[in-house]
């Protein structure tokens, strides 16, 4: 609870300077190229008017009931071109704030510097002089402008880029009938506008291209409504494999209560969701268990009370064969540790969309998910247990992924 009000707080504190400092920065910007008053005036207006409405049209009009599972106008014109100017215009302000302080910080030191060894060093006095300052203070406005750019390509470019992970699994219990058996995964579908039902049906036909065994499908289909719940289990209803199509549930549907009524309607296409139960898959007189796990927290994250546990997979035990592999799919990567220590060989993850905008290329700290988790993306191993955490293909608060595609994962499992 502390840590979501926490998180609010720092957003909208954030996010009010931010706003008035780059429509400043736009206001700046227009009086230096724009030699027409009138027309300045009209821009400004014009500026004004449209962010007030994109404002309004993203924070206080009612969202649409049912909620879309397809692209809309407003979604195109409005919600998609707000919510870009809204990241990029916070991270971009954290930029120019960062480098404020550094600059601060580094006159702070060099000032204490010349005052104990170079009291009169003429060629020190120009370091700090006003042209110096200025060519500063442009450069920190400039580099912190590159989350424009950045954001434009995840949300054009990147956000629909899918990527497949081929990945494989060795595992020392591992029934020989199952020696090359392929599992695909995906996760965090978030149906919407901007995961409409069609690019879904696309996804679907790509996985069926890649004949896995079995598809497993670790939750969060919904968003914020359960009303395209219908639409995305129609969508993954496409998929196709010999051993069957599985699932657990994501916070999403824990959020939006749908957790009932998407298991009945995903049951109804022959999909089977794993609610706290476990199925054994069977092959040449062979066995594999794969259990499954509704949403579970030790963070609370969400509204209040939903999801938050006293202790990970509880009562997974029972589910659990002590003569073969055991594969769990649960949404939230954190249940590793507890699935570790129960012995549980292998889990698939999703939830933290893999970071959907980070630089882990350049740092692995440098990820959101890391609020919430160790376990950002890939795979992971703790003494006899593995992790993969899918980076998932939808998105979530702002259409855009950046250092993070959407990501199909094929498991290909190997005795070893
Ligand atoms: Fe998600």
């Amino acid at each position: 609870m502390i840590f979501r009000h926490l998180l609010m707080t720092l957003a909208i504190l954030l996010f009010i300077p931010s706003q008035l400092f780059w429509l400043w920065q736009l206001r700046t910007l227009g009086r230096k190229f724009i030699r027409s008053q009138h027309l300045r005036r009209w821009l400004d207006g014009l500026g004004v008017g449209t962010y007030v409405l994109a404002l309004a049209f993203n924070w206080f009009w009612p969202s649409p009931t049912p909620e879309p599972a397809h692209m809309t106008v407003g979604a195109a014109m409005l919600e998609a071109p707000f919510r870009w100017w809204v990241l990029s215009s916070l991270l971009g302000f954290v930029l120019i704030a960062a480098f404020y302080l550094c600059n601060r910080l580094g006159r702070g030191v060099y000032w204490l510097y010349r005052k104990a060894f170079a009291p009169s060093d003429p060629e020190g006095e120009q370091l700090l002089s006003p042209a110096r300052r200025h060519f500063l203070a442009r450069t920190a406005v400039a580099v912190s402008a590159t989350p424009f750019a950045a954001c434009a390509y995840g949300l054009l470019y990147e956000r629909t880029e899918i990527e497949t992970t081929h990945q494989p699994i060795t595992l020392m219990r591992l029934p020989k009938a199952f020696d090359g058996f392929r599992i695909a995964q995906l996760s965090d579908i978030h149906v919407g506008a901007f995961m409409p039902a069609q690019d879904i049906r696309k996804y679907v036909a790509m996985v069926n291209q890649l004949k896995p065994d079995l598809v497993a499908l670790t939750g969060d289909f919904i968003t914020w409504e359960g009303s395209p719940q219908g639409a995305v289990v129609d969508a993954l209803s496409g998929l196709k494999a010999p051993f069957g199509i599985f699932g657990c549930l994501g916070n999403h549907e824990h959020w939006a209560h749908v957790e009932d009524s998407i298991t009945r309607l995903f049951a109804q296409h022959g999909i089977r969701i794993l609610r706290q139960e476990n199925v054994t898959i069977a092959s040449a007189g062979e066995r594999l268990n794969l259990i499954g796990v509704d949403y579970q927290t030790r963070i609370p994250f969400g509204p209040p009370g939903d999801g938050v546990v006293a202790q990970y997979l509880q009562g997974v035990e029972e589910l659990m064969l002590a003569d073969t592999v055991n594969i769990l799919l649960s949404h939230n990567p954190n249940t590793f540790d507890r699935a570790a220590a129960l012995g549980i060989d292998l889990s698939l993850a999703g939830h933290t969309h893999g970071g959907q905008v980070t630089l882990e290329y350049i740092s692995p700290n440098i990820s959101p998910a890391r609020l919430i988790t160790p376990y950002v993306r890939g795979w992971f191993q703790k003494g006899g247990s593995q992790l993969y955490v899918n980076r998932g293909i939808g998105t979530i608060f702002s259409p855009v992924r950046f250092g993070a595609p959407p990501e199909i994962t094929v498991y290909e499992l190997h005795r070893g």
